[in-house]
């Protein structure tokens, strides 16, 4: 990419495509396009088809998505599965008409298998049943891979399709109807000690094992990846090792100061059983997370009580 090349970066209002844009910017790129739903409606082909044509990006970092936890996910099963459905055709659509030369689209590990072999392999797509809790999610990013996939066999367009294990900092939500797992501990152990609460009940057994990647290496990854690859393959974006949720909730609350009691609410579900990336592929390409998960927990903390301060719900 030349400095002066126009790249579009979709969901720039959002965690990963607001932190790609401002790093783009910052290493002097300087037409970073971040259209906003107001000026690009991805569920509106009309209005995707409208905005490429005027500015014709020469690149496109394709990172918009409904995102959220399984409480959201549950709660609007059709909003996941159409919306995630409708942007990507129209975004991939209109990357192959109006010439985009090479395009990023992020998937997610949530679309892997719930019973697939741990860690989980790139080649573990579509190799049996997904997690229920997040199937409207998850079939729309897969149909989206494939859309991208079969654009690169039928028109040579360049795909890089990275898979992010759960992702978190600058950026986060902390809005419970939004937040991921880890923000959203983040904010129920700072808000429990702000409160003088010495009591805390969380979602499920606190056995599932998840993954955690901080969104300044999702960025560095992505950018290794997109310089890298062109031809459509999957490649996990994690660090290869994963944690309990009780032992994650043990490490926020740690960081947060919380020194009362945990409870678990075993009648809420837990998701998968286990999530985490086998990264042989893109330890391949030389990429070595930089964020420790402990450094990173701490970051999320500092970053929360200063949006209290603000009386913000997400970290921008
Ligand atoms: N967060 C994770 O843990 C995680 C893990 C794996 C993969 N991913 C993937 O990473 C990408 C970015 O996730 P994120 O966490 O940064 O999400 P996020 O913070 O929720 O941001 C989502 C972005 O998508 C935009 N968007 C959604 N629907 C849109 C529409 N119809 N038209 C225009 N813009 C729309 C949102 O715009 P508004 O501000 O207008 O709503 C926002 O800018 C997604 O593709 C997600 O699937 C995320």
């Amino acid at each position: 990419m030349q400095p002066d090349d126009p790249i579009l970066v979709t969901g720039a209002t959002g965690m990963v495509g607001g932190q790609l844009a401002q790093q783009l910017r910052g290493d002097g790129f300087q037409r970073v396009l971040t259209p906003t739903r107001q000026q690009m409606d991805l569920c509106d082909a009309a209005s995707v088809d409208r905005w490429f044509a005027q500015h014709r990006p020469k690149y496109a970092f394709l990172l918009a998505a409904q995102v959220g936890g399984i409480a959201a996910n549950v709660a609007d099963p059709v909003g996941f599965l159409e919306n995630n459905l409708l942007s990507a055709v129209h975004q991939l659509q209109a990357c192959h008409r109006h010439g985009v030369e090479k395009l990023l689209l992020l998937g997610s590990t949530c679309i892997y298998p719930r019973e697939c072999p741990q860690p989980m392999r790139e080649d573990s797509l579509l190799t049996g049943p997904l997690e229920p809790t997040n199937e409207g999610y998850a079939l729309a990013k897969i149909a989206a891979l494939r859309l991208a996939q079969a654009y690169h066999t039928q028109h040579g367009m360049q795909c890089v399709l990275p898979m992010p294990c759960n992702i978190y900092g600058t950026g986060d939500h902390f809005d419970l109807q939004r937040s991921h797992v880890l923000s959203a501990l983040v904010k129920r152990f700072v808000d429990a000690v702000e409160q003088g609460s010495d009591e805390i009940t969380l979602w499920g057994t606190g056995s599932a094992r998840r993954e955690f990647i901080h969104v300044d290496d999702v960025v560095a990854g992505m950018r290794l990846l997109f310089d890298r690859v062109d031809d459509g393959q999957i490649v996990n974006l994690g660090t290869g090792e994963d944690l309990s949720i009780a032992e994650l909730a043990t490490r926020v609350a740690a960081a947060a100061g919380f020194t009362g009691t945990i409870h678990w609410d075993t009648s809420r579900p837990d998701g998968m059983p286990r999530k985490c990336t086998d990264v042989t592929r893109l330890k391949s390409f030389g990429f070595e997370p930089r964020v420790d998960l402990d450094e990173g927990i701490r970051r999320t903390v500092q970053q929360y009580r200063r949006l209290n301060e603000t009386g913000s719900t997400s970290n921008k």
